[in-house]
């Protein structure tokens, strides 16, 4: 990597400013004072110091995994192996964007980029997710306009509007844009309905490819990482 992009992908400037203080020979590679914004670094393995502080260089990963039932959305757990566990390689500072709970499948973001993170689970940003579900019970006619209208959970919470399709006896899709606590079971039970199976099917700009089994993961590529944003 240029010694430009990583001094501003680290956070010390933008691209015009980190030129200036490579050019005034803050920077120094190995040992080396470099003053030449172009040069090459290994941005693993090379120690780059601004001044004497030492440039960390982490590079963002973003996976989308299809979740097992049995795994749960967290980085440790004493009882349950993880959606981590499910990462073959190492990758510093992984976590799960929102949970996914343990029997609930399908697709789910995982990074060690902060920032995503905050802007996807935020209600406020409208980032709709889609779940697939089986449910018992009879679903009545009256009941899309009650999703639509925000259902009343057990806690007093007023949800947010929801839109439901059911395009067959008992399995449907639902989209919305909140991630409470067991919020789509909870939402059908306020109506007297249990879900007997959740699957997440979208996520933003990013939907489940039909081609990934349960507990196998993609990473994003760069379209996909800037449609994120
Ligand atoms: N709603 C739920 O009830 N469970 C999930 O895992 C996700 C959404």
């Amino acid at each position: 990597m240029r010694l430009d992009k990583l001094l501003s992908h680290t956070g010390y400037g933008s691209r015009k400013e980190v030129k200036e203080w490579i050019r005034k020979g803050y920077i120094s590679v190995n040992g080396v004072v470099i003053q030449n914004d172009d040069y090459k670094v290994n941005e693993l393995e090379d120690e780059v110091l601004f001044l004497d502080e030492s440039v960390h260089y982490e590079k963002l990963v973003y996976i989308l995994l299809n979740k097992p039932a049995g795994y749960v959305s967290a980085t440790f757990d004493l009882h349950d192996p993880t959606v981590i566990d499910l990462i073959q390689e190492y990758q510093k500072g992984i976590f799960p964007v929102g949970r996914l709970d343990k029997d609930t499948t399908g697709l789910l973001l995982i990074t060690n980029d902060g920032k995503l993170a905050h802007n996807f689970l935020s209600p406020s940003k409208h980032v709709n997710k889609v779940y697939e579900f089986t449910f018992a019970g009879k679903f009545l006619p009256s009941y899309f306009s009650k999703f639509q209208e925000g259902i009343l959970l057990d806690d007093g919470y007023l949800c947010m509007p929801a839109v439901v399709e059911i395009d067959q006896l008992q399995h449907g899709f639902i989209t919305i844009q909140e991630g409470k606590y067991h919020q789509v079971k909870r939402m059908f039970q306020a109506l007297g309905l249990e879900i007997t199976s959740l699957k997440r099917i979208s996520f933003g700009s990013l939907s489940l490819p039909s081609h990934l089994k349960e507990g196998e993961y993609v990473y994003l590529t760069e379209a996909e990482i800037q449609a994120l944003f």
